[in-house]
């Protein structure tokens, strides 16, 4: 069985969209998820970096 490609998509005015079969490590190398899609903080405001938790809607992000 195929594995559909690692797709990343930076979502205008918003967070990095990641999609496909990953795994996804901190910076100590632990496995954060396995999950099939994830959205990435790229405004630096997320209260649960380094994920997106909508924040950017408020504070916006300059492209
Ligand atoms: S991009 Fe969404 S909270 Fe930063």
């Amino acid at each position: 069985m195929e594995k559909e490609p690692v797709e990343v998509t930076i979502i205008k005015g918003g967070p990095i969209h990641v999609k496909g079969h990953f795994a996804f490590k901190d910076s100590a190398g632990k496995v954060e998820t396995r999950d099939q899609e994830l959205y990435l903080c790229r405004c630096g405001g997320s209260s649960n970096k380094p994920f997106c938790d909508g924040t950017h809607r408020k504070t916006g992000i300059k492209e």
